[in-house]
């Protein structure tokens, strides 16, 4: 296993990361779920094979997710590092039990810490950003919590990139805690965060956790054009599909996958986790899986390398369109 620093911190974290969504569908039906057997095949796979690093969230099948790790861990929950998140509805008719005000990021971390059976957190990240708590209350209580010793280190998930800088020149100012990592979407079928969250993190020190690598099944090859999509696959339980991309180019981006693959008789799923893992802003890339079949063919992402041209050949097909005034900038950088 190869191991990467947080961001500019000292922890050092398995560059993969096992995601938690998938253990429950209580909540998000496309995600799928899985039996407390294969949870705990695929977690004690995890450990074995070097993975230090678990991910989940409070709205994970609404706690479910939390309670799962926990218990699949074991003993060994405190010899792992454990990053979940708070933000999300966690009971419709409380309207206080929902966003990041100190009152619900208080008692949301003490329900996390029992789900889990642990004393601490060791990566507690804000799932999203919050439009109706001022920022300030929001990082005064995370400080707090870094401060009693229920939390190591703070994260954010899916903000934009004024709301990271915002946020940790906030954080500089009053010399608390600063956000260590930023859980953002990050696959060869979304690539937005190269324009404004990735400069902002390079520059503020946060280190990129890439969310649906494999964007959501979707770059495993077993989906195809003419056939009908695998039964249980994420797809096929989704009416509308979550993530955004132009299925069509999506399908010849498989097939130029496959060919690169066969080069290095590697799977689909390996060559789409390598190229993310070839980017050095990525701290960890969180899988998702269902089944040990799933882990083992993922993990086996880090036993090789993509060469610089097979990457800078896949960075040429996936390019997205620069939008304003990222090219504005780059047309005048040199001035
Ligand atoms: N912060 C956020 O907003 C956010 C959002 C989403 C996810 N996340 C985090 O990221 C983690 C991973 O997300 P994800 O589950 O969407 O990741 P993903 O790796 O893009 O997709 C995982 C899904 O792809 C299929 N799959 C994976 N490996 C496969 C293989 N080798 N062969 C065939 N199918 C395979 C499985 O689905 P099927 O078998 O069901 O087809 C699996 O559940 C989550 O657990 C969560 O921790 C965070």
């Amino acid at each position: 296993m190869e191991y990467r620093n947080l961001g500019n911190s000292g922890l050092k974290v398995s560059v993969i990361c096992l995601g938690a969504m998938t253990f429950t569908e209580k909540g998000w039906r496309t995600a799928g779920s899985m039996s407390f057997s294969e949870i705990k095949k695929v977690v004690d796979y995890a450990i074995d094979s070097g993975i230090n690093f678990f991910d989940t969230a409070d709205i994970y099948g609404f706690g479910e997710s939390e309670s799962l790790l926990g218990k699949a861990l074991g003993n060994k929950k405190n010899d792992v590092i454990i990053a979940t998140k708070v933000r999300g509805v966690m009971d419709e008719k409380d309207p206080n039990s929902r966003g990041l005000s100190r009152y619900h990021i208080f008692r949301s971390i003490d329900q996390s810490l029992k789900r889990l059976g642990r004393d601490y957190i060791d990566l507690y990240q804000l799932h999203w950003w919050d439009n109706h708590t001022p920022i300030e209350e929001t990082l005064e209580a995370l400080n707090d919590l870094v401060r009693i010793g229920k939390v190591r280190y703070v994260g954010i998930s899916d903000f934009a990139g004024w709301q990271i800088a915002r946020s940790v020149s906030i954080q500089e100012m009053k010399n608390y805690s600063r956000f260590i990592s930023a859980q953002m979407y990050y696959s060869l079928l979304g690539r937005d965060i190269e324009f404004e969250v990735v400069p902002a993190c390079e520059a503020l020190g946060l280190g990129i956790l890439a969310w649906s690598p494999l964007a959501g099944g979707f770059l495993t090859g077993k989906y195809s054009k003419n056939s009908p999509y695998p039964e249980d696959s994420r797809y096929s339980r989704m009416e509308k599909p979550f993530l955004r991309f132009d299925l069509n180019e999506a399908f010849s981006l498989v097939e130029g996958i496959k060919k690169i693959g066969k080069k290095y008789n590697a799977t689909v799923s390996q060559v789409a986790l390598n190229w993310v893992r070839s980017k050095e802003y990525v701290s960890s890339i969180i899988i998702g899986v269902r089944s040990i079949e799933q882990i083992k063919d993922n993990v086996g992402c880090v036993d090789w390398s993509l060469s610089k041209e097979d990457v800078g050949h896949l960075d040429e097909i996936t390019i997205p369109k620069k939008p304003y005034p990222q090219w504005f900038l780059d047309l005048f950088a040199d001035l």
